[in-house]
């Protein structure tokens, strides 16, 4: 199984377009060692012909045009991308499906709540029925998705973790922003032919005892690195939000993912989704060397990973 990841960088990508707080000004300017990313989404594979596209972000076209894996192979329409999957709604894992609408085949998998978010937003009709077919996974349960050539080869299970109703629908849910299990997902992705396992949470608010149990020995997770510290937003004068407002746990301190990740003898960790703002992106960074010293890293576009 092949994983290959597309963007790693949180909503807005790195730089993000209006951000200038000093990480990203620096990330133009070149004064920094770092690379730029797009926002988060990987693919997977079992056989290198046939991909699964999990999340779809709005920098889709750029991804695609930088993986000639995913060129098309065929003429004159082609495309290797069998299906699609997604782990939440919110607009930087489903903007991407509307540069996928040129009478193109595939399958788009979602949790019934997330389709029913979709299926309200009449944009995404763009995505003609006769050739995208919409599938629903239930939670907790394994299953293999198909593409519009059949079974990929690998199963699935997605497992709801606490996160946060899309940003555009917080308006809608007041009362309950944490939303509901079905609007944030992450996966267990698991080869058929004995050839490895991954977990892929790019959005997660806290860790939980039911998510640790999960978590533990695998050989490798992609976690939630969108934030540093819980207020970095608030510091640096940008938003009064905080990550826990947000639905993203931060990776240090006592409440971090680090910690929270010290006794579960994964093997190999990466963030993913991480934010502009973040200093673990710049490769220089004190930061930086803290999470290599505890056994992270930080995903890069383009990154390829062999299980
Ligand atoms: C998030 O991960 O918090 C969202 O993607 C935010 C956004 O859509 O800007
Ligand atoms: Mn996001």
């Amino acid at each position: 199984m092949e994983v290959i990841v597309l963007g790693s960088a949180a909503g807005g990508g790195f730089p993000q377009w209006n951000c200038n707080a000093p990480l990203s000004k620096a990330a133009r300017d070149g004064s920094i060692k770092t690379k730029w990313r797009t926002q988060a989404s990987i693919a997977v594979s079992a056989d290198g012909e046939h991909w699964l596209l999990v999340n779809a972000s709005p920098d889709l076209r750029q991804q695609l045009l930088q993986t000639k894996s995913l060129w098309p192979r065929e003429s004159p329409r082609h495309s290797p991308i069998d299906a699609v999957l997604l782990t939440s709604g919110e607009i930087d894992h489903v903007a991407g499906l509307l540069s996928l609408r040129e009478s193109q085949a595939f399958t788009l998998w979602a949790t019934p709540r997330i389709l029913e978010i979709l299926g309200e937003n009449a944009i995404f009709g763009a995505l003609n029925p006769d050739y995208v077919t919409r599938k629903s996974f239930p939670l907790d349960r394994s299953f293999e998705p198909e593409g519009k050539h059949g079974p990929l080869g690998f199963t699935v299970t997605a497992f709801p973790v606490p996160g946060k109703v899309p940003l555009f629908l917080e308006s809608r849910n007041q009362g309950n922003l944490g939303g509901m299990p079905e609007e944030t997902v992450g996966l267990e992705v698991t080869a058929q032919n004995g050839g490895g396992r991954f977990h892929f949470i790019p959005g997660c608010a806290r860790m939980t005892p039911e998510l640790k149990q999960r978590l533990k020995g695998s050989a490798l997770v992609f976690f939630d690195g969108t934030l540093w510290q819980n207020d970095e937003l608030v510091d640096l004068g940008i938003s009064p939000k905080t990550g826990a407002r947000m639905g993203h746990m931060n990776i240090s301190g006592a409440d971090g993912t680090i910690a929270a990740f010290a006794d579960l003898d994964v093997k190999r960790k990466l963030f993913i989704h991480v934010n502009t703002t973040n200093p673990v992106l710049d490769e220089g960074s004190p930061q930086r060397a803290e999470i290599r010293a505890k056994g992270w890293d930080v995903a890069e576009d383009g990154m390829r990973i062999v299980l």
